[in-house]
């Protein structure tokens, strides 16, 4: 469903995305981990053409995506939440759908509302996912775990193919977690592919059946979690960056 070959993202010296390479299966449900700062928001970025790569080809479904504007991205099946969410604040969730689902800017904004149809399909998506008494409520006025509901929401609403989510765990209390995961399962049921950046690894593991690693920018490692978990190279990563960040916070400590 996604190919991505010799990805690549600097900004100045800082080799965000290096030479990232990998694959993820049609009908899967998978994860791109890795230790803060690895790259993986960067990654989705360039992937979902939010950001122009520095270099690398990516494909969805067989066709080249990485010459194209976002929205051309979307219209071909693929749809990604934001690491942190958005929203425009005076419009209701069900608004909020309706010109998140096909965003062309500005025109949209000041131009005739939402027609019956988008409607019909943003109050049977906000219906899945057991959120309809928040269709006319105002952005500004959720909760975080119910921003993060309306963001899944807006994600479907250009009938995606694949879906990247962006820590979709962070934050959230437990029990909203078990939604969260619940209606990811329940979209893989119906054959959507799925793309999770997540940090919770219980989650990911018990939910994905193929990870990629990144570590500084580059792929480390690729395979089902039981290969991953046994990893060497993985462990390493993960505790050279937790030194890493004790090293900075004991300096920090020793400043104050
Ligand atoms: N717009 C930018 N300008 C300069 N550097 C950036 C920019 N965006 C990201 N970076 C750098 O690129 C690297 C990768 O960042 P990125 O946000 O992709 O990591 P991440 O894996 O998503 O981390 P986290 O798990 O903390 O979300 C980091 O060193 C970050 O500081
Ligand atoms: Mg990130």
């Amino acid at each position: 469903m996604l190919r991505v070959e010799g990805l690549c993202k600097h900004f100045g010296g800082i080799r965000a995305v290096d030479q990232c390479s990998f694959e993820i299966a049609k009908g899967s449900i998978s994860a791109l981990i890795g230790p803060n700062g690895a790259g993986k928001t960067t990654a989705f970025n360039c992937i979902s053409r939010t950001m122009e790569p520095t270099a690398g080809k990516v494909w969805l479904d067989g066709k080249r995506i990485d010459h194209l504007k976002p929205h051309k991205v979307t219209r071909l099946g693929l749809s990604r939440t934001f690491q942190i969410t958005r929203s425009l604040e005076d419009l209701t969730v069900l608004e909020n759908l309706c010109v998140q689902a096909t965003s062309h800017g500005f025109a949209r904004l000041v131009g005739p509302s939402i027609s019956e149809e988008e409607r019909a399909k943003a109050e049977e998506i906000l219906d899945f996912l057991g959120i309809s008494r928040l269709a006319y409520e105002q952005a500004r006025n959720l909760s975080y775990g119910q921003r993060k509901l309306m963001d899944f929401a807006a994600l479907l609403m250009s009938d995606p193919k694949i879906i990247l989510l962006d820590e979709p765990a962070g934050g959230v209390n437990p029990r909203l977690l078990d939604d969260i995961v619940e209606h990811i399962r329940a979209l893989h049921a119906r054959g959507l592919t799925v793309l999770i950046v997540e940090h919770n690894m219980e989650l990911v593991m018990s939910l994905c059946e193929h990870i990629v690693v990144m570590a500084q920018g580059r792929v480390i490692a690729d395979g089902p979690p039981d290969a991953i978990k046994a990893n060497p190279e993985v462990l390493e990563a993960y505790l050279g960056a937790s030194t890493a960040a004790e090293e900075t916070s004991d300096a920090e400590a020793a400043h104050v």
